[in-house]
C-alpha cells in the first residue's frame, strides 16, 4: 500500500509506551523520514539523557526538547517520536497542533512498568521506589496527553506491527494527516 503523508505525526505518550519502537516501524511503513527528539538532544550533546540531567539539570534538558522539536516539526512530514514529557508543556503541545498532528500512545501502568523496570536509562525513575514514581507521573501526565488529537491502546498481546497497523487505521481516520494513494 502506497501512502500520502501530509503533516508530521508526533508520538507521545510516558515512557515504555512504544513511541520510539512504533514510530520506527510506522516511518518505514509509510516510507518517510524518523525523527526522534532525544536521539537528537543526545547527539548534538554527545551525552546521554541521565548525563544530560546530571550535569546541566531537568530544566536545561527541557529548553533543548522544545527547540529540537521546533526544528523537527519544521522539516518535511514524517514521524516524530518525543520524550515522555515533551507534551506537558503546553507552548509544545501548541507547536505539534499547529504544525503536525498528536498520537497518543496510551498504555497503563502495568504495561508501562514491564517495559521500563529493566532499563536504567531514565533518569526520573532513579528514585526508591521507581513502580510508584511511575505511577505518580502516569497519574499527573494523562490529563496532559488526552489533548493529543488522537489516541491508540496499546496492549501487552500486541507485537510491534499490530501497533503500527493500528496507528496507520487511525491516521486514516484523518484524511489531512493520511490518505492511500492509487498505486
Ligand atoms: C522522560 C522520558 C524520556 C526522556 C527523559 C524524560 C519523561 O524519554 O525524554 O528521560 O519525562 O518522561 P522516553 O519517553 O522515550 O523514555
Amino acid at each position: 500500500m502506497a501512502y500520502r503523508l501530509k503533516k508530521t505525526v508526533v508520538m507521545i505518550g510516558m515512557m515504555g509506551s512504544g513511541k520510539t519502537a512504533i514510530g520506527t516501524a510506522l516511518a518505514r511503513s509509510l516510507q518517510v523520514p524518523f525523527l526522534d527528539s532525544d536521539a537528537e538532544i543526545t547527539r548534538a550533546a554527545n551525552l546521554s539523557v541521565a548525563e544530560i540531567f546530571e550535569r546541566y539539570g531537568e530544566p536545561f534538558f527541557r529548553e533543548k526538547e522544545s527547540q529540537v522539536i521546533a526544528r523537527l516539526l519544521a522539516s518535511r512530514p514524517g514521524i516524530l517520536s518525543t520524550g515522555g514529557g515533551a507534551y506537558l508543556d503546553p507552548e509544545n503541545r501548541k507547536m505539534i497542533a499547529e504544525n503536525g498532528v498528536a498520537v497518543w500512545l496510551r498504555a497503563d501502568l502495568a504495561l508501562l512498568w514491564n517495559r521500563v523496570k529493566h532499563k536504567d536509562t531514565r533518569p526520573l525513575l532513579r528514585t526508591p521506589d521507581p513502580y510508584g514514581t511511575l505511577k505518580a507521573l502516569l497519574d499527573a501526565r494523562e490529563p496532559s496527553y488526552a489533548e493529543a488529537a488522537l489516541t491508540v491502546d496499546a496492549s501487552p498481546e500486541y507485537s510491534i506491527d499490530d501497533m503500527t497497523g493500528k496507528v496507520i487505521e487511525t491516521l486514516l481516520t484523518r484524511p489531512d494527516v493520511l490518505e492511500t494513494e492509487a498505486a
